[in-house]
């Protein structure tokens, strides 16, 4: 599996892109080393002059170091294991920015969490644009420190924030969202994280004039100034879920036609960043036990289990970026499984994540998550036989597993009442939160792309539109 960033297809692209730009590459963790290389002919006259400057950026790498460990990165090692440690040093020793060449290679989900006195990006009480249900601070949750953590990759920087940048990006643009309500948790965060930029909090505005509030269907909120919308649209499952065909077996109730994408999928197709999200719902509570059961063609799969369905649906998600989106318009990009912290039960048997308060940034084992291992294999399969998908992962699994201190847990009903301790929220997450960090990477991922897209403008002729 690739080592890079962004995806599939981008990798064997970045490689090439890279091999092309510089003279003598091999391997991309390399790069840096071979630069001074290239200086090797004229070493003999140029040697002491080399000294002297290797000098000077060893003091102005002390001074850097110093000035990120001051401002940015206070480095709290919570955990016994040295490795958050290392981490944290190793961050703040990566002088390489994503946003530059060198970065090319950089896994920016691979990291880990660091304190950060400038966070959060936002409030959530200065923010209009935001369920009930995620207002911790605002529901009493007592601590804060949950707001303070910025995610920061073990090899590169990562821009940060602007909303007015990102907003001037999505200029005329529409913005979409389309899955459960973990994908609507991320984008209510966006909207925040946008709207913080707004003083004239009217110019902002759901077109249709619905409020937020928790409802079905699609939501739709306009930036007057940028003539940009930021779109949600529920669909949990991403293909059809309706009623079984005609002669389904006794106690079948409905059904997922899992070779199906969901009927309004045409209403997402043609937006400019589209950013798909699924697994909540494929479990066996919310289909079989309902008696929603699986269907493919006309006939209903008895038989079939929740996470074979779920990965033909993977499939026909993929199968339906790579035949029905325009490719050269659409970004599209997939946020993988976010997962759930309930310790000691589930979310209906007294599970819960209350009263964590820190993340955990010690070494964590692989992800085993099922759900992730199928995104993942069905994206393998399917991008080596087709070269024209232009998918990006928001690989979040990983770095959101390590925030067990990130959810709503009792905090989501309100100012005026906690929920019991038998009924806690684990899976959605406090805004401001970890969702904020993952439009980091969504902000950091379109403006990577446009800058791709700049250097192969330059090199070779053009194949795609950027943002
Ligand atoms: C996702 O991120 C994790 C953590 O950095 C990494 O181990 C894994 O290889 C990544 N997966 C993909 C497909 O990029
Ligand atoms: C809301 O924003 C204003 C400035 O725009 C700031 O002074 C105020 O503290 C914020 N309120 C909260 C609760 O963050
Ligand atoms: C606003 O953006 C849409 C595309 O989303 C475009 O069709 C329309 O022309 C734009 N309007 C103005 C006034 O630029
Ligand atoms: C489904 O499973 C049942 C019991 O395990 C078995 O009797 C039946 O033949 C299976 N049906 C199909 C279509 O595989
Ligand atoms: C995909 O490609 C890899 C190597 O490029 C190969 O090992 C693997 O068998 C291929 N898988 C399929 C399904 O073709
Ligand atoms: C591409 O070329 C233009 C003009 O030739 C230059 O201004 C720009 O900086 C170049 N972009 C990159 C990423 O090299
Ligand atoms: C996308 O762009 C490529 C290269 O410019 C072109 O060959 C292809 O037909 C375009 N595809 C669509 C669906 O417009």
């Amino acid at each position: 599996m690739n080592e890079c960033l962004c995806g599939w297809r981008k990798v064997a692209k970045l490689r090439e892109m890279s091999k092309a730009a510089t003279p003598s590459p091999k391997d991309s963790g390399e790069n840096s080393g071979n630069k001074f290389k290239r200086f090797s002919p004229l070493e003999s006259s140029l040697g002491v002059l080399a000294f002297f400057f290797a000098a000077i950026l060893f003091v102005a790498c002390f001074f850097s170091l110093d000035f990120n460990a001051k401002t940015t990165i206070l480095d709290l090692d919570f955990s016994s294991s040295s490795s958050a440690a290392t981490s944290a040093s190793a961050s703040a020793s990566a002088s390489v920015h994503f946003l530059t060449q060198q970065g090319d290679t950089c896994d920016v989900f691979n990291g880990n969490w660091v304190w950060d006195e400038t966070y959060p990006l936002y409030h959530s009480a200065n923010c209009s644009f935001m369920d009930q249900g995620f207002r911790c601070s605002e529901n009493r949750r007592p601590d804060t420190f949950y707001t303070k953590w910025r995610w920061q990759p073990k090899d590169c920087n990562l821009p940060r924030f602007d909303a007015r940048k990102m907003l001037e990006k999505l200029r005329d643009k529409r913005l979409v969202f389309v899955g459960d309500s973990i994908g609507r948790n991320q984008w209510e965060s966006l909207l925040c994280m946008l709207s913080s930029a707004i003083a004239d909090k009217t110019r902002v505005y759901e077109v249709n004039g619905s409020p937020i509030t928790k409802h079905t269907g699609f939501l739709a909120f306009k930036f007057e100034d940028f003539n940009c919308t930021i779109e949600y649209y529920r669909s949990p499952y991403l293909v059809v879920q309706g009623r079984p065909p005609v002669g389904a077996p006794d106690g079948v109730r409905m059904t997922l036609r899992v070779d199906h994408m969901d009927w309004i999928s045409h209403k997402w197709r043609d937006a400019d960043v589209l950013v798909l999200n699924a697994g909540h719902w494929w479990n066996n509570e919310k289909t079989v036990k309902m008696g929603c059961y699986f269907q493919i063609g006309e006939e209903v799969k008895m038989n079939m289990t929740t996470e074979d369905a779920f990965r033909k649906s993977m499939e026909t998600v993929v199968d339906w970026i790579a035949n029905e989106v325009n490719t050269n318009k659409t970004y599209v990009l997939f946020r993988t499984y976010a997962p759930v912290h309930f310790r000691g039960g589930d979310w209906n048997t007294g599970g819960g994540c209350h009263l964590e308060t820190l993340p955990d940034l010690g070494t964590l084992p692989a992800v085993s998550d099922a759900h992730f291992t199928t995104i993942i294999d069905v994206l393998s399969e399917r991008t080596n036989k087709s070269n024209v998908l232009n998918l990006d992962l928001l690989n979040v699994t990983q770095m959101s597993m390590r925030r067990k201190d990130g959810h709503a847990s009792i905090y989501y009903l309100g100012p005026d009442s906690t929920a019991s301790m038998q009924r806690q929220d684990c899976s959605h997450w406090c805004l401001p939160g970890v969702p904020d960090s993952w439009n980091e990477m969504l902000y950091a991922l379109l403006l990577k792309r446009e800058d791709l897209y700049d250097r192969r403008r330059n090199t070779t002729e053009v194949s795609q539109v950027p943002l």
